[in-house]
């Protein structure tokens, strides 16, 4: 067997996978985010590790957990998780949607310059990323700061628990601003820009490499066997990648979670000039282009669980009257926005109201506003003279048909719906899976075990609609950009 661990903003979500490719087990663990002050977003780094063991029991009770051979991630990105010299947890960790670095983005961005930070990076400062958050502690908690001697991403700290190895992989590497993407290894500028030292960086592996094995005493307290490989894994969208079969060159994803990305595999390193998209390595040993919008699936959650204060997501939506028809519009920046405003002062909006708007005409904005929002990544990747036709989508709002109809009309592509849209776990297990072996490559793994089941083709009447209201709804954010100063 192997494990996928997509260690996720709400919850982990743990995957068993028999070396077939068969899912056995799935199981879900919540944590609690904390929101300190507006646009911060911390978890603790212990609550993860508590949730990833119970979990671990869970997901392999009435298996043979001795015949698990290997473990591996995906993990939410760009989270910055210090430890001191005992291996402590020094803070909180801040998270990926995390918006307290304005000014230390601004100062990376403008004073160091864009076009450095590209060169030695192969991206610009967003504000989630983790050197504006090193940067930050630095002046904001220089004690804390003072205190790192090990600096890692969320699913890092999980494979340093289960195997003591101080260790990260190329894609999750890449959203820190700290890699030099293209030859895949640390940027000594960048580590001198952020006043840390080279040592306190993990060791980089493909995310299809075993960092070493389980410690015994974990693997006693699971009844695993001690040969179990902690497999490196990836961030959480190249591993959504690979569980979707996004590997090899011009293949897309769209994950709508927490967060909303597209994700468009590349065999050759390529940078978008105007850094609208992030240039980040793959798990799959190339590179990848992706746009991130960082209120998706939430938008849909908050309006659904705090304004209607329903669970029933899918009845809610059976009131929707027609597709393309809506007059109101959605602005989903309620964590702010990475692409391509990079604002994390940018706030939610809805527009266009008028006396007999449903409740219904706003749930369908706010599906709509989303895949609009995505669509602005998209349009980048188009004006790049990337062709792409089709994608696979994951996430949890992949499991709402109209919201896949969405994106499908809204972007005008083939959306193709894949046997398991687990997406990172997925990802995470089929990695674990080429590092035991089991598979000669995870492209090979990829063309195995993803099968495609159905195909939702876009309507050209609708396309030509949506068309139409996406025009205004990109006119909509520049012209209330100055509200949110
Ligand atoms: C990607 C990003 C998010 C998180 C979500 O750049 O910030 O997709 O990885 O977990």
């Amino acid at each position: 067997y192997y494990i996928g661990i997509d260690l996720g903003t709400s919850a982990v979500k743990l995957l068993l996978m028999s070396g077939n490719g068969h899912i056995e087990n799935i199981v879900s663990k919540d944590y609690p985010l904390y929101f300190p002050h507006p646009g911060w977003s911390e978890q603790n780094p212990e609550d993860w590790w508590t949730a990833v063991l119970a979990g671990l029991k869970e997901l392999t009770e009435g298996f043979p957990a001795d015949k698990v051979a290997g473990i591996s991630f995906g993990g939410q990105m760009h989270g910055l998780v210090v430890l001191d010299g005992e291996d402590q947890v020094i803070r909180p960790a801040i998270l990926w949607n995390d918006g307290r670095t304005a000014k230390q983005t601004d100062y990376l961005n403008q004073v160091i310059g864009k076009e450095k930070l590209s060169e030695y990076t192969a991206n610009i400062a967003f504000a989630g990323f983790t050197a504006p958050k090193l940067l930050w502690m630095k002046e904001e908690e220089p004690e804390n700061f003072s205190k790192i001697a090990k600096i890692m991403l969320p699913k890092d700290y999980i494979a340093y628990r289960l195997s003591g190895v101080h260790c990260t992989d190329y894609s999750d590497a890449s959203g820190m601003l700290l890699l030099d993407v293209k030859n895949r290894k640390w940027s000594d500028e960048m580590i001198q820009i952020c006043g840390i030292r080279r040592e306190m960086l993990p060791d980089l592996y493909e995310s299809y490499e075993a960092v070493g094995a389980i410690l015994p005493e974990v693997a006693e307290q699971l009844g695993f066997s001690g040969q179990v490989k902690i497999v490196a894994g990836a961030g959480d969208n190249a591993a959504a990648a690979v569980g979707t079969g996004t590997v090899g060159d011009g293949k897309c994803n769209i994950s709508l979670g927490t967060s909303g990305t597209i994700f468009i595999s590349s065999k050759k390193f390529g940078v978008d000039e105007h850094n609208g998209l992030h240039s980040f390595d793959h798990a799959d040993g190339h590179y990848h282009l992706m746009g991130c919008m960082l209120s998706a699936a939430s938008c849909n959650k908050w309006w659904m669980d705090e304004i209607i204060g329903t669970d029933q997501y899918q009845e809610e939506q059976k009131e929707i009257r027609e597709l393309g028809e809506n007059h109101v519009f959605f602005l989903p920046y309620l964590m702010g926005e990475r692409s391509p405003h990079n604002n994390p002062d940018a706030r939610g909006l809805f527009i266009g109201m008028s006396m007999d708007t449903t409740r219904a005409d706003m749930t369908q904005a706010v599906l709509e506003g989303v895949a609009f929002a995505i669509r602005d990544s998209f349009e980048i990747a188009k004006s790049l003279g990337i062709r792409i036709e089709r994608t696979k989508i994951c996430g949890g709002g992949a499991k709402s048909p109209l919201w896949k109809k969405i994106i499908a009309n809204v972007l005008g592509l083939k959306v193709d719906v894949i046997e398991t849209e687990e997406g990172p776990s997925y990802g995470g297990a089929i990695l674990a899976a080429v590092a035991c072996g089991e598979y000669g490559s995870v492209e090979e793994a990829a063309e195995k075990l993803i099968k495609v089941v159905d195909t939702i083709e876009p309507d050209a009447g609708l396309v030509r609609k949506y068309d139409e209201r996406y025009e205004k709804f990109v006119k909509i954010y520049p012209a209330v950009r100055e509200l949110y100063q």
